[in-house]
């Protein structure tokens, strides 16, 4: 067995369509009000991607700003990894979509489906492999087109969601952005809390599914709520703990764009005050895989990463499934 290298994150780069829904637009065909998704979730728009959008076009921008940011030429890249649960089909992956369109042409590939903790997942993936000598640098991308498998008629899950793509380079003994721990958990007994019963082998597409609608997305929220506040204040203890750190070493969290009370909720708890954490979910909602990494890319171009920084990436959501990053810039 080799040693084990270090792995760094040397470029970042995301993108969102350019349309724009407001919580208004909602008001035109649900029962809702603008006042109720501002106050019970922080978000007031999401951005939706054209008809002819479908996720790989979302990822190839944002894994060509990554590839622009890090200075390196697509046939660098080893492994693609893209997180998604929008695939542009359900056979092949969107991974090959990715590496035909960039010209990865020495790269391997594959898709993730672990729903919004899909991005940790996959850099938890692409960590192992790069520390272990199999491969020198990934591409890992969290996108979605969630739009595409939402219920519009269903105010309590349709308000809360958008599309866009976020993606990172990953290398080998890389002199910034270093990897020091990532983590991740299921608990599978909660499988049903978000899910879309139908489309899979349990219950393949029928006339009568569709007219139920029962292939597209359906969330019991307020179950999500008390599962997220509690695994966001244990993810960030718990990945302090396993690299000895305590909580004031902790620069800034970038979490998952849930909703604004939960993240609220678990910082109160943790004593983090909610400047030292990155929030977007009134721009852009919730975009599952592609929430965390599209705030990280955010933060890097707003300027506020300073060497030395301590950055924590916490995620979880459908499976019931978390995950958790911490790196030092
Ligand atoms: O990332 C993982 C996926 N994300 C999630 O699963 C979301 C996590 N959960 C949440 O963000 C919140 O639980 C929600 C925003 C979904 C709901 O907030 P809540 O404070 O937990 O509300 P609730 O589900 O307890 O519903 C309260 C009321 C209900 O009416 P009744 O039964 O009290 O009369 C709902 O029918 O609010 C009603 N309601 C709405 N009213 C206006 C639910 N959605 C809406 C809506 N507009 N869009």
């Amino acid at each position: 067995m080799n040693e084990l290298r270090e792995v760094g994150i040397i470029g970042t780069g995301h993108y969102v369509p350019e349309r724009s829904m407001t919580n208004h637009d909602f008001e035109k065909f649900l029962e809702t009000s603008d006042e109720w998704i501002t106050q019970r979730t922080g978000i007031r728009a999401r951005r939706i991607a054209a008809d002819d959008q479908a996720c790989s076009d979302l990822c190839v921008i944002a894994a060509e700003r990554a590839l622009d940011d890090a200075g390196i030429d697509a046939s660098e890249i080893d492994l693609i990894i893209v997180a998604t649960v929008t695939p542009d089909y359900l056979l092949p992956n969107t991974a090959c979509f990715v590496q035909n369109r960039i010209g990865a042409v020495n790269a391997g590939g594959w898709d993730i489906a672990n729903a919004c903790t899909g991005f940790l997942s996959a850099m938890m993936s692409a960590r192992g492999l790069i520390a272990s000598g199999n491969i020198r640098t990934a591409l890992v991308i969290g996108a979605e087109k969630l739009s595409s498998i939402l219920n519009w008629q269903d105010r309590t899950s349709a308000i809360l969601f958008g599309d866009g793509a976020g993606a990172m380079i990953l290398r080998a003994d890389a002199p910034d952005g270093r990897i020091l721990f990532t983590d991740s958990g299921l608990d599978g007994a909660q499988w049903d809390v978000i899910q879309r019963p139908a489309g899979g082998s349990r219950e393949p597409l029928t006339h009568e599914i569709i007219e139920e609608r029962r292939h597209l997305m359906s969330i019991r929220g307020n179950e999500v709520f008390k599962f997220a506040v509690r695994k966001f204040r244990t993810l960030i203890k718990g990945s302090l703990e396993q690299t000895g750190h305590g909580i004031d070493d902790l620069t800034l969290v970038v979490p998952h764009q849930v909703n604004q009370r939960i993240i609220e909720a678990a910082i109160d708890a943790l004593a983090i005050d909610l400047d030292r954490v990155y929030v977007n979910l009134d721009r852009f909602g919730n975009t599952s895989a592609a929430s965390v990494p599209i705030a990280f890319d955010e933060v890097k171009r707003a300027g506020r990463l300073n060497k030395g920084d301590l950055i924590s990436m916490v995620a979880f959501g459908s499976g019931l499934a978390w995950g958790s990053a911490l790196v030092r810039w």
